[in-house]
């Protein structure tokens, strides 16, 4: 298929890009580099430089149609969010709604959305299904939301096949692919980084949840068995339509488990120091993951933690300062 990737210089789309390329898939990148780098755009890969808001960029780009749009190109840091939600609004959604418009005038037949477990907020009943309550708490989340409301509508009105994902915790490496956001808010590289570099510090926040050992539980997820998910998304989509899947494993992981699959993996001591909460973290958020499991046929075959944490340790060893851009 003639595939375009947004977002294909980021995290987990550019290792997306890498595997649709491995699948002989033809895949052109349409990437701003604002959060991305050029280092990760797999070879194979045609990159276009620029944003979804360009509308002559997005025109030549649209030229010719494509067989899906893989649609991962958004901000996504959840503080930010909350100082400058417009940034928000105007990139993630103004952005997403440029390419819909390319899509339902005939652009693709299908559509892969990157969305968010953001998208449910603070839930009440954990595992947490997609017929669960979309309530979202931080301005990341409400664009997330929108992105996915606008998606249905146009792939309703269009006629074409989506499906948004929303993912867990991604987290892990593939191949020369890993984790380099900066600011980075995520546990793993941080925590990672924490070993590797001397300024680089790392606290465990709150140990007072409700949980058995008083840390956070998340779901953490293999950014291979996310990109996967999206493979075989294509073979789903085969008819107009929407619908939105969870990807997570199911069961969650706390930080003082993550803590200890890092020693078990670095052969290194690791014992962080213990802050204060973080605020507008719940105690536990974990996919459950059985639609995705039955409409596309998946399975997250690299997320348990031992794999995860090797596979990441692998990636900042050798990239201690990212990509380096
Ligand atoms: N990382 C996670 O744990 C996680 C969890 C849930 C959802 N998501 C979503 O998955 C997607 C990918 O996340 P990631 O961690 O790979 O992020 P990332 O920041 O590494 O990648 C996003 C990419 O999009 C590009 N981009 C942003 N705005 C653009 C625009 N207007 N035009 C063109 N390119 C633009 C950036 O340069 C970057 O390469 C995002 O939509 C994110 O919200 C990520």
């Amino acid at each position: 298929m003639r595939i375009l990737v947004t977002g294909g210089a980021g995290y987990i789309g550019s290792v997306t890009a890498a595997l649709l390329i491995e699948q002989q898939h033809d895949v052109e990148i349409l990437d701003d580099l604002s959060t991305g780098h050029r280092a990760a755009v797999p070879p194979g890969a045609i990159l276009h430089v620029g944003s979804l808001r360009d509308s002559d960029l997005l025109g030549r780009v649209f030229a010719r149609s494509f067989d899906a749009v893989m649609h991962f190109a958004a901000f996504s840091l959840v503080g930010e969010s909350v100082a400058d939600p417009l940034k928000y609004w105007r990139n993630n959604v103004g952005g997403t709604l440029a390419l819909l418009s390319r899509v339902a005038a005939g652009g693709a037949a299908r559509f892969v959305f990157s969305s968010s477990a953001a998208v449910y907020g603070e839930p009440d009943r954990v595992p947490i299904a997609e017929d669960a309550p979309l309530l979202p708490v931080n301005p990341y989340g409400r664009t997330k939301l929108a992105m996915e409301q606008a998606l249905a509508d146009a792939a309703a009105g269009g006629g074409f096949a989506a499906v948004a994902l929303r993912y867990f915790n991604a987290a892990g490496a593939w191949q020369g692919r890993g984790e380099d956001h900066d600011p980075e808010t995520h546990l793993i590289p941080n925590l990672l980084r924490s070993l590797l570099l001397p300024e680089a510090t790392f606290t465990v926040f709150g140990d007072d949840y409700a949980t058995p050992d008083g840390t956070c539980i998340r779901d953490y997820i293999h950014v291979r068995d996310l990109a996967e998910a999206h493979a075989l998304a294509l073979a789903a989509l085969d008819r107009p339509g929407y619908t939105a899947l969870n990807l997570g494993t199911g069961s969650g992981c706390s930080v003082r488990a993550i803590v200890a699959a890092a020693a078990r993996v670095t052969g290194r001591s690791v014992s962080p120091p213990v802050g204060p909460r973080r605020s507008g973290d719940p105690a536990r958020l974990v996919a459950a993951n059985d639609e995705a499991r039955r409409i596309l046929g998946w399975q997250p075959l690299r997320s348990d933690v031992d794999t995860l944490l090797r596979d990441a340790w692998s990636w900042h060893r050798d990239h201690p300062r990212g990509y380096g851009d």
